[in-house]
């Protein structure tokens, strides 16, 4: 028989452009809002990408055959853009992260990926065809989202013969419906996310398919997202369906180590850096469930989620709360300092791209 997952559909399936005097700015939360522009740019037999273009945003037209379509053959990226307090500059926080993470996992992947320069300028080119959709400075965000995938036909199992990279843009606000309130979680004792010598540190497409099952039974008995423990021990923590986990015990953070498993959150990697930056001492290293339940705070990050303080977590059963339901110390002083770096607030001095 068929089983139907409790999915939330977001805020709106079509493709048709929105209006933006329609766009209440205070309440965008993260549902697709269609803009003006996306860009096409395509890849073929030989690895050679085409120079790419800006088209109206619409549906596009694949074969039913396409690689994508058949075995998944797919990847995506998020990155935002903001506007500055000028009302008028717009600010990428550090693209480059975002295009190498997709060409490693097109190597895994087999597939052919822009180069760097490719997916920045691309990006650049979009935001700014885009740049009305920007939400006003303190309001959210665009958020970029960039595809590679498998569009060639392919019957047997093989990689596709031709590739289509695509970037559509849509402005948001806070993830969670919880707003920046902390988010419950329950940690997953039976589904897993990702083995070792698997793909769950790429972004590839599945790895969110993957997880729907389980997010969706925790999201109809209440918690807001799910948990993922290693499915060797199911003793150590993975990540969240849509960010990375950290922990604070005694003023030290600590968070899982990038070893296969986990995907390298290029706002992980962000928080690692401002954190040590403020002085705090940071463990990248194997974290307990245990240690979990013992935490002072608890926090995830994430391109969409961005940092968001967790308010409990439920474990075999037993729930442990956190905080006096706000933003813990640590992760509200971590949150102030990147979202400042981020929307150009204060000055950035580790050499990011944040332009
Ligand atoms: C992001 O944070 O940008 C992601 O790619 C996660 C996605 C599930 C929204």
């Amino acid at each position: 028989s068929f089983t139907r997952c409790n999915a939330v559909l977001s805020n709106s399936s079509s493709t048709e452009v929105s209006e933006l005097a329609d766009i209440d700015w205070d309440n965008i939360g993260f549902g697709l809002k269609p803009t003006d522009y996306m860009y096409v740019m395509k890849c073929n037999i030989d690895g050679e990408f085409s120079k790419g273009e800006l088209q109206r945003f619409g549906n596009i037209e694949v074969s039913p055959s396409a690689g994508v379509l058949n075995y998944g053959q797919g990847l995506f990226e998020g990155l935002k853009a903001y506007r500055k307090e000028d009302g008028n500059n717009i600010l990428l926080f550090r693209p480059e992260e975002n295009a190498n993470r997709m060409r490693n996992g097109a190597e895994r992947m087999c597939m052919p990926a822009p180069s760097i320069e490719q997916f920045v300028e691309a990006v650049k080119e979009t935001v700014l065809a885009n740049k009305r959709w920007v939400p006003p400075p303190g309001k959210g965000s665009l958020y970029v989202r960039p595809l590679l995938m498998g569009t060639g036909a392919v019957l047997g199992l093989a990689p596709a013969p031709e590739y289509t990279f695509i970037i559509y843009v849509s402005p948001v606000g806070n993830y969670f419906k919880e707003g920046v309130a902390p988010i419950n979680l329950i940690v997953e004792n039976d589904f897993h996310r990702a083995t070792p010598g698997g793909t769950g540190g790429v972004k590839t497409i599945g790895n969110y398919a993957a997880v729907l099952k389980a997010q969706s039974i925790a999201k109809a008995k209440g918690y807001s997202d799910v948990l993922y423990l290693d499915c060797v021990y199911k003793r150590f923590l993975e990540e969240v369906s849509s960010c990375n986990i950290f922990i604070v015990k005694d003023n030290v953070i600590a968070t899982p180590e990038i070893k296969g498993t986990i995907l390298p959150g290029i706002t992980r990697k962000s928080i690692i850096d401002v954190a040590r930056t403020q002085g705090f001492q940071v463990e990248e290293r194997n974290v307990t469930v245990d240690e979990l339940l013992e935490a002072d705070e608890v926090f995830c990050t994430g391109t969409a989620v961005v940092v968001s303080p967790v308010g409990s977590v439920t474990y075999k059963g037993k729930r442990v709360s956190y905080g006096e339901g706000t933003f813990g110390t640590v992760s509200k002083q971590l949150y102030t300092v990147l979202t400042s770096l981020q929307m150009g607030l204060i000055e950035d001095n580790m050499n990011w791209t944040v332009n």
